[in-house]
């Protein structure tokens, strides 16, 4: 994809892939990506807002072709989508400093091996100067590293965000043409990437609350010129305060587990409770973390799998854990023929979710009577908590 501008002076100059399918070998990527770097030239100094991928070099080198001189290379994060191709660039423009912030400095070393002396450190409010335009460096840390940075171009009122805002997502158009489909790919993104740093992103939206912001342009997916569609839905996610919502994720090997939930989860809908179904035998991921972000329940359904859960329940426990899902309530459902440990073993899984854990129904073989029984207990209760915290 050739360079695409942002403005008469700023410009898209990275690359949309839109045949990656898989991020961090873990990650599905159902829509591809793109790996966002920004060109911007001022009156005296241009400066270029991070590099791409190396899988995707040679999109980035040949839309610089038209440029000879590079005075700033703004580096916002050490993951390598980003800073892959900095020795590439340095290599091309060897009288370019990398601006950045002071952990940043560390990490890039690390990683890439760069010299000490091609960096200018940059404070949390920095200026940095290209004539007649200026880059002002605000500290976004746990975006989801802890170095990250993000810049604003004052006289434009652009924030270029790194990954915070971003979404996997490749498209044509360089600014964002459904909002529906960016919101969906963004709620995704923040899922598996910023939820276990909620809290530090709270930070990082208060601090950027004095700014006038009149474009979001992150290293991911599309730009933002209607940016208070992207800072209301990071508000709703970040906020402690969860939906109507119980995820239920589960695996069956013989039917028992898959009885058990499809009567809870009617159970629930009678109830008003909204359900998010799984079967983690054959599910997407991305699309079970991104439940997990309004969540107020999370129910897993397991069989006994030699005593413990299925492995693939404990999984989705692990995941949970890992994502610091703001659940307030959590149980397990399933069953078993000759002996279990369910309940301590996945218990055991979820050090970080502070939920109150409603009691468990496991039952031996087929679930019967008294077994369906349990489950519209367990439904009542999980709709009674819910509607205790007055939720939506
Ligand atoms: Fe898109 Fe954290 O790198």
């Amino acid at each position: 994809m050739k360079a695409r501008m942002i403005n008469s002076h700023v410009s898209s100059v990275g690359a949309v892939d839109w045949d990656r399918r898989l991020f961090d070998s873990l990650i599905p990527l159902p829509d591809g990506t793109s790996y966002n770097a920004y060109l911007v030239r001022g009156s005296e100094k241009t400066a270029l807002i991070d590099t791409v991928d190396p899988a995707k070099r040679d999109v980035l080198f040949e839309n610089l072709k038209a440029f000879p001189k590079l005075d700033y290379l703004i580096a916002h994060h050490g993951e390598q989508d980003h800073s892959g191709e900095i020795p590439g660039i340095l290599a091309k423009y060897p009288a370019a400093k990398v601006v950045c912030s002071p952990k940043a400095k560390g990490i890039l070393i690390d990683l890439l091996a760069i010299p000490d002396d091609k960096f200018i450190v940059v404070g949390d409010g920095q200026t940095l100067s290209l004539g007649n335009l200026t880059l002002e460096f605000v500290h976004t840390p746990w975006v989801h590293w802890p170095e990250t940075m993000s810049t604003y171009l004052r006289e434009d009122k652009i924030l270029f965000s790194c990954d915070f805002f971003g979404s996997h997502l490749a498209q044509s158009e360089v600014f964002v043409t459904d909002e529906g489909r960016v919101f969906e790919a963004a709620k995704r993104y923040f899922a598996e990437i910023m939820m276990p740093f909620r809290t530090a992103i709270q930070s990082n939206m208060t601090r950027l609350k004095d700014y006038r912001i009149d474009i979001i342009a992150p290293s991911h997916g599309p730009v933002f010129n209607r940016p208070a569609m992207i800072l209301e839905a990071y508000r709703d996610w970040i906020s402690d305060t969860p939906k109507n919502v119980a995820v239920i994720a589960y695996v069956s090997m013989h039917g028992s587990t898959e009885r058990m939930v499809s009567h809870l989860v009617s159970a629930l809908a009678e109830r008003g409770v909204t359900v998010c179904q799984f079967n983690l035998a054959d599910t997407d991921i991305g699309k079970l973390a991104e439940s997990l972000v309004d969540a107020a329940t999370i129910v897993i359904g397991t069989p006994a799998v030699h005593v413990g859960p299925h492995p693939k329940a404990a999984y989705a426990a692990f995941l949970a854990n890992a994502l610091r899902a703001k659940a307030k309530y959590a149980s397990i459902i399933g069953s078993y023929g000759w002996g279990q440990k369910i309940v301590e073993q996945l218990a055991a899984l979820i050090p970080n979710l502070k939920v109150e854990v409603l009691s468990p129904v496991i039952c031996r073989g087929l679930p019967r009577e008294s077994d369906f029984a349990a489950l519209d207990s367990l439904a009542a209760a999980i709709a009674q908590k819910h509607a205790a915290l007055n939720l939506v």
